[in-house]
């Protein structure tokens, strides 16, 4: 196994780039990424798109609108394993393997099928499964085959995926102890702090909820999505909190500690609201510039970027397609 300890994560391709994923996911990963004890594998996680639509458009846009983020906030292609899960193969291959030795049951417990299933009991369906696929119940096994395909020792994720990661060790230990020991046994990284960046509602920021601020719109844009934060009914002059606050959340991820200090100050003095949004907007148009101006420009390059995702492929099949040949001769899959 490799001496630098392999940190892997994806973002799945079924919206556009948003604050969540820019403070949750990217840039702590790019972050990472510049540490040389580790090797990063970044990933756009196309086929996990199928899970949330169907709209073939809304799939490929996504792919490119991620894809662009991740290069326009600073990732080295030539230092981190870059790709499209669908260029590798052997992800999907591995997927039908794990599949055949993971316990029904264990996706029975997974949260996002169960959510779908609490959904149908509450509105009283009487087919529980209802609208459910067999990607949203498969969901944690494609997960797993993304990680354990390249032996992630460790994965960066929301608090909302600590499940799947649970899951993956499970599959994992389970293929090894059957088969013959070819996985690394993965570590979830979660991220406390940039994990629950909140959406214009409150909860957390996911396309899934429709609360997402995009980043690379027009300034225009930006600003109408930040206006539209919700918030309590304090009146200006009336002293805030910041704990709890959505807009102070935000405020959080992108601001140093004495602006932060600052705009706590104007809380408790009473800001109005509006002018707390003005001034995440004027803070966010600053800290954001060089990432909105670099996405502008690589955007305009899709053959580029199509390069640089070819070459990473052909960086990541150096590692699948070995571990691929052993996984096929431990499992009896093999030439005669
Ligand atoms: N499911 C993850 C999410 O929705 C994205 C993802 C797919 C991922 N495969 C992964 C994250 C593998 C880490 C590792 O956030």
């Amino acid at each position: 196994m490799s001496i630098k300890k392999r940190v892997l994560t994806g973002i799945t391709t079924s919206g556009t780039p948003h604050l969540g994923n820019l403070a949750g996911a990217v840039l702590p990963a790019i972050q990472a990424s510049k540490d040389n004890s580790t090797s990063s594998f970044l990933f756009l996680a196309d086929y996990h798109s199928l899970i949330k639509n169907l709209d073939p458009k809304l799939t490929h846009s996504s792919s490119l609108e991620i894809a662009a983020c991740w290069l326009a906030c600073g990732l080295n292609p030539k230092k981190v394993t870059f790709y499209r899960q669908s260029d590798i193969q052997h992800i999907m291959e591995l997927t039908w393997i794990l599949s055949c030795l993971t316990a029904k049951g264990l996706l029975n417990r997974a949260h996002a099928y169960k959510d779908a299933v609490s959904k149908n009991q509450e509105s009283k369906n009487k087919d529980l499964d209802k609208g459910i696929t067999m990607g949203l119940f498969n969901y944690p096994i494609l997960m797993a085959a993304d990680i354990l395909m390249f032996n992630a020792d460790i994965v960066p994720v929301g608090q909302d995926q600590q499940q799947h990661l649970e899951m993956t060790r499970e599959i994992a230990r389970r293929f090894n102890h059957h088969y013959q020991d070819l996985f690394t046994i993965p570590n979830a990284q979660i991220n406390k702090v940039s994990g629950v960046i909140p959406g214009l509602d409150g909860n957390k920021m996911s396309k899934s909820y429709n609360n997402v601020i995009p980043v690379f719109e027009s300034k225009d844009k930006l600003r109408k999505s930040i206006m539209k934060i919700q918030t309590n009914s304090l009146k200006p002059g009336d002293p805030k909190k910041t704990e709890g606050c959505t807009i102070f959340k935000i405020f959080q991820s992108f601001a140093d500690e004495q602006e932060q200090e600052n705009l706590k100050i104007d809380y408790s003095k009473g800001i109005a609201w509006g002018e707390a949004k003005e001034r995440l907007f004027e803070l966010l148009l600053d800290r954001l510039d060089p990432y909105r101006q670099e996405y502008k420009r690589i955007i305009k390059d899709k053959g580029e970027i199509e390069n640089i995702l070819q070459e990473g492929a052909s960086k990541a099949h150096e590692i699948s397609s070995p571990l691929m040949l052993k996984i096929r001769e431990a499992v009896g899959i093999k030439s005669f």
